[in-house]
């Protein structure tokens, strides 16, 4: 039986989460699929760096054609993070009939909707599980478990850096500048922490989320934002004293159809459940006309975590390809939409 090619864009803190699942769970995969899978091309920007998993070096490359222009490679994973390049690398790898698994969520919150008609126009799947909330399927919770209700409100915490900081300065009295460095060594920030601690990365994720809970497209301009660089100490430790907690929330509300999305530190008292939500972990509620209220929670950063989800999305993948619909999910509704007035 011929095994699934994989072409990896990035060997990082996702990257080797990647393959050490891969080649942990091969079993297990292969069972779920029917063939083995394979790493058969890795893209670097540096070949001979120290890396996290033990690697065969010719694996390595530092040329992206050798992956999206392979015509032995089925699978690209993206990994690597940025914009602009990888979009080209991704319409690239699509243009050449790949499908496409990413963890990227600045991509998908400003180019998903076009790479996802592309993929779809191509009979590709575009899978992105992993950029929203690490290791919690909250994607395929909204997509297809709450597929039968009508999503009103989405609240929660979905940055693991800032709740990450938030909760070691309120509980341990530790300096802003040294958890993020903890954060960053962890592998929770994003390559620049200025997008996790400015509240962008959140603003990404609930543009997203809010797109497919809604089935509208939710542009990241709409996504009101206020990070957590203001918040001193003495804020979290006054907080503390009455009750309350400082967490980076955010809210996307839909009445009808308009919508407000927004992100902001707000604080939560100490009974309320989002409040108990700790370290990076991340949790969403989400409130549907029928089902009432649903939470979803887990890591929300992190290699394994992260991992997890890109390769439950490979998973995803093999079995459309084993069925022949690859594609047939990758378009996402369009339906008209208007931002709630802040007069209204
Ligand atoms: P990372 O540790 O910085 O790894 C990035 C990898 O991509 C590195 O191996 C780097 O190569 C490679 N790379 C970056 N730019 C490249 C380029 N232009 N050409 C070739 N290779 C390039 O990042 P990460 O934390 O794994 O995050 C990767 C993606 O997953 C990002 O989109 C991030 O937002 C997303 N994500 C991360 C987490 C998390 O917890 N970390 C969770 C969810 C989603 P070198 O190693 O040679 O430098
Ligand atoms: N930097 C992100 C976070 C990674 O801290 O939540 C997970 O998306």
């Amino acid at each position: 039986m011929e095994a699934i090619s994989i072409g990896l864009l990035g060997l990082g803190t996702v990257g080797s989460g990647v393959v050490k699942i891969i080649e942990r769970n091969q079993d297990k995969l292969m069972h779920q699929i029917g063939c083995p899978v394979k790493v058969s091309k890795i893209l670097v920007r540096e070949l001979d760096k120290e890396r996290e998993v033990e690697i065969n070096p010719e694996l390595l490359t530092a040329n992206p054609d050798d992956i999206l222009k392979n015509d032995n490679i089925d699978v690209v994973i993206e990994v690597m993070g940025g914009l602009e390049k990888t979009k080209e690398y991704l319409q690239e790898a699509i243009n050449h009939h790949k499908h496409i698994v990413t963890a990227n969520k600045d991509l998908m919150a400003v180019y998903g909707p076009e790479l996802l008609q592309s993929a779809s126009e191509n009979q590709c799947d575009l899978f992105y599980e992993a950029s929203v909330a690490g290791g919690i399927p909250i994607l395929r919770g909204l997509v297809d478990g709450l597929a039968s209700d009508r999503i009103t409100k989405m609240m929660g915490i979905v940055n693991g850096t800032t709740n990450f900081i938030l909760t070691k300065m309120s509980k341990e009295g530790s300096a802003y500048e040294e958890v993020l460095k903890e954060a960053q060594a962890l592998g929770y920030a994003e390559s620049d922490p200025t997008a996790d601690v400015e509240g962008l990365d959140a603003a990404r994720k609930m543009a997203i989320l809010s797109t497919l809970g809604f089935s509208m497209n939710i542009d990241l301009d709409d996504v009101k934002v206020n990070g957590i660089t203001e918040i001193t100490e003495e804020d979290l430790q006054y907080a503390k004293q009455l009750g309350y907690s400082m967490k980076l929330i955010g809210i996307a509300h839909r009445e009808g159809e308009k919508v407000e999305v927004s992100v902001q530190p707000t604080m939560l008292a100490e009974t309320h459940p989002l409040a108990g939500v700790q370290d990076e972990y991340n949790a969403v509620y989400v409130y549907g006309e029928a089902v009432g209220e649903t939470m979803f929670y887990g890591p929300g950063a992190g290699s394994l975590p992260t991992a997890t989800a890109v390769v439950s999305d490979l998973v995803a993948v093999m079995k459309n390809m084993r069925l022949g619909v690859n594609g047939r999910s990758a378009a996402v509704p369009q339906f008209e939409k208007k931002l709630k007035d802040d007069n209204e």
